[in-house]
């Protein structure tokens, strides 16, 4: 049996930083669902869909095909046979993919993905319902979080630090928008796994969250 450690929280906790960093002191792999929900997202966006038209959108998932490679330990992910990496980090993305995530069809397919992905491999993996839907045997159950203004002020710094002019009250809006529509979703539903570990990482570095995973994957290894 594979060893799992399941990551969960909201936007902006720092999921993948510290996944990154548990994968790479572990020698295992990361896999970020949140950037199948995008590439998702993108196949949307290209093929014109409406985001209200929640049933034309189950159907049309049926035809992205999702994969996902590892090139020198890095996630990539292909739509259709093409890596669409460049294409998941923008906004647009981001809001299509909190609306298209609460589509049953959506999530049946890639929670099939992501569950092959784990039984094959050793992995640290970050999401939403990671401990409580897709991975819920993993022997580590993580779920990260941090006050919605730590969150935005975070966000705020590295948009800052790429030369984006931006507002902060207007991202902390945005990221509880985000944390509502992911926590309040008919469909797996953000919530913390009732055998998650709860690491609240407002006043913790990044340094500590990493040490605090290794402590517990040492622990049940
Ligand atoms: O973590 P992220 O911002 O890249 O995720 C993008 C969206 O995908 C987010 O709004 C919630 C959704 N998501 C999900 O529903 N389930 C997951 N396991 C991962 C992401």
């Amino acid at each position: 049996m594979s060893f799992n450690i399941a990551v969960d929280g909201p936007a902006g906790a720092g999921k993948s930083t510290i996944a990154k960093k548990v994968a790479k002191n572990l020698g295992i792999i990361y896999v970020d669902t949140g950037a199948m929900y995008r590439a998702m997202s993108v196949f949307m966006i290209r093929q014109e869909m409406n985001p209200e038209d929640k049933e034309a959108i189950a159907k049309k998932c049926r035809e992205a095909d999702i994969e996902i490679v590892y090139e020198n330990g890095e996630q990539i992910v292909k739509l259709n046979g093409e890596n669409v990496n460049p294409f998941l980090r923008t906004e647009e993305v981001g809001k299509m993919a909190s609306v298209i995530s609460a589509i049953p069809e959506v999530r049946e397919k890639l929670v099939e993905l992501q569950k092959a992905l784990a039984a094959k491999s050793d992995c640290i993996m970050d999401g939403r319902d990671i401990g409580t839907c897709v991975l819920p045997k993993a022997q580590v159950k993580v779920y990260l979080t941090a006050s919605s203004m730590v969150r935005a002020k975070r966000r705020y710094d590295e948009l800052v630090a790429k030369g984006q002019d931006c507002d902060l009250m207007q991202i902390k809006v945005d990221i509880e928008d985000r944390d509502y529509r992911d926590m309040h979703r008919e469909h797996s539903p953000l919530k913390q796994a009732e055998d998650a570990v709860l690491v609240d990482s407002s006043d913790m570095t990044i340094e500590e969250v990493v040490e605090a995973i290794m402590n517990l994957a040492k622990e049940r290894a």
